[in-house]
């Protein structure tokens, strides 16, 4: 391990922290409880397009509770959105929170964050601190204290990983225990200053164990989520109501409490997250890549469960629900997607419809429901749990999400 690096306690900053990807799903609303907890918090971000929408009060994305807390931190002064690093040399400690993808051939790229503190070196200031809280491949934050070090400058790096359920960040922040981690006992003050603020307890860790202690969390759910994805292809492929064995297998039985429902296991992290955890383990992590093969291929599943009721080739087809998950708004990595594109090679015609999900390629509900013979439930969004489905559909259903209907046998 190197050794600690030397930190300026005694400079002073006209800020207390700059979140650097400030205006994406983790980065904003950690950017406004900062600032609500009062704060002089400066959001940092590439995407001019979103920097002037926060600027002017608009979240760019469906967040609970914050459009009026990004009001109030407006309001207050205490929040500047910037799409230049200029203020980052007033702040004495900076978030790095950006976004980091696997590469087409399942990868982790090494080089984004580099890129991005490398883009800002002109900002860097002896005495800052440099919290690492995006989702890093094992031993990320050991390469960058290293880069900086060589670079001369005197940032001391922190890893903090963020472990809030996106859409509910806020509310989290003030109940979850934070993890912490720095590679010096001034550094890991600082940020225990910092998300002292709003955080009721922490956890203190290595920076490589608070790596790999996010990973395992991910990964850890994207193998629950595959075991009962393949216990449902399992039951599905022998035309038994799966809904009816979780039941059994739930109820009033604590051991099977937790055992979560199947469905469309998607969006940024999960399978990233178990990917990057793959290429740490040399590609041993046999678990990981088997529950990606699991959730991954459960589209086909569904698609062929479809076609053992109906000829797909001369039906039009509905999927209700876009999003990675239910009531979000956030259409990366979902596989409804990958159904549609599935469903586009297979059957007449595909309508996908969703209340929340921007996207001009959708169709309304109504139109959906009116034309689609056979309709999925890409993501179970509360308004289609009270949902009328017109009589003579088919249905595939893996969230058992739509009520029961009178002339279907589920
Ligand atoms: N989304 C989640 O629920 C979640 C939860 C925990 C951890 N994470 C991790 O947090 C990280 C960010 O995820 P996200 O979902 O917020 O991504 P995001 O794409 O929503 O946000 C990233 C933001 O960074 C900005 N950005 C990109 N490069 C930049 C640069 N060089 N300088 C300044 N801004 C830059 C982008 O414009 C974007 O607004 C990832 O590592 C992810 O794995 C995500």
């Amino acid at each position: 391990m190197r050794p600690p690096p030397e930190t300026n306690v005694s400079v002073t900053f006209d800020r207390d922290v700059c979140v650097i990807g400030g205006g994406g799903h983790v980065g904003l609303p950690l950017a406004l409880i900062c600032a609500d907890s009062g704060l002089r918090t400066v959001v940092y971000d590439i995407d001019e397009s979103k920097v002037r929408g926060i600027r002017s009060g608009r979240m760019p994305f469906r967040e609970e509770g914050a459009t009026e807390v990004l009001a109030r931190a407006l309001q207050s002064g205490r929040l500047e959105v910037e799409s230049t690093p200029a203020l980052m040399a007033s702040c004495r400690v900076l978030v790095l929170v950006i976004g980091t993808p696997v590469d087409e051939h399942l990868n982790p790229s090494f080089t984004g964050l580099q890129r991005a503190l490398d883009a800002c070196r002109e900002q860097l200031r002896d005495g800052q601190v440099l919290v690492i809280r995006s989702t890093v491949y094992p031993g990320t934050s050991e390469r960058l204290q290293r880069h900086l070090d060589r670079l001369g400058v005197k940032v001391a790096v922190a890893c903090c990983p963020e472990r809030v359920a996106q859409g509910f960040s806020l509310r989290e922040f003030r109940t979850l225990p934070q993890i912490v981690s720095a590679f010096s006992p001034e550094a890991l003050r600082q940020v225990k200053e910092l998300f002292g603020r709003f955080t009721p307890e922490f956890v203190e860790m290595t920076p490589l164990e608070a790596e790999l202690c996010k990973l395992m969390t991910n990964a850890w759910r994207y193998v629950q989520f595959a075991a009962v994805n393949q216990f449902y292809t399992l039951a599905s492929d022998h035309d038994v109501d799966f809904g009816r064995i979780l039941h059994g297998c739930r109820h009033h039985y604590p051991r099977m409490a937790m055992m979560p429902g199947p469905g469309l296991t998607a969006g940024p992290c999960l399978m990233k997250d178990t990917m990057q955890l793959a290429a740490f383990s040399h590609n041993q992590f046999m678990l990981g890549h088997a529950a990606m093969l699991v959730n991954e291929g459960l589209p086909a599943h569904l698609v062929s469960l479809a076609q053992r009721q109906v000829d797909l080739s001369t039906r039009t087809v509905g999927i209700l629900g876009m999003a990675f998950k239910a009531e979000s708004d956030d259409p990366r990595d979902a596989l409804s997607y990958k159904l549609k594109h599935l469903l586009s090679l297979e059957a007449k015609d595909v309508l996908c419809t969703d209340p929340y999900v921007a996207d001009s390629r959708l169709a309304p509900l109504e139109r959906v429901l009116a034309e689609a013979e056979v309709l999925f439930v890409g993501v179970p969004h509360a308004a289609y749990r009270t949902l009328a489905i017109p009589p003579g559909r088919t249905v595939v259903d893996v969230w058992s999400c739509l009520p029961a209907r009178e002339d279907a046998g589920r």
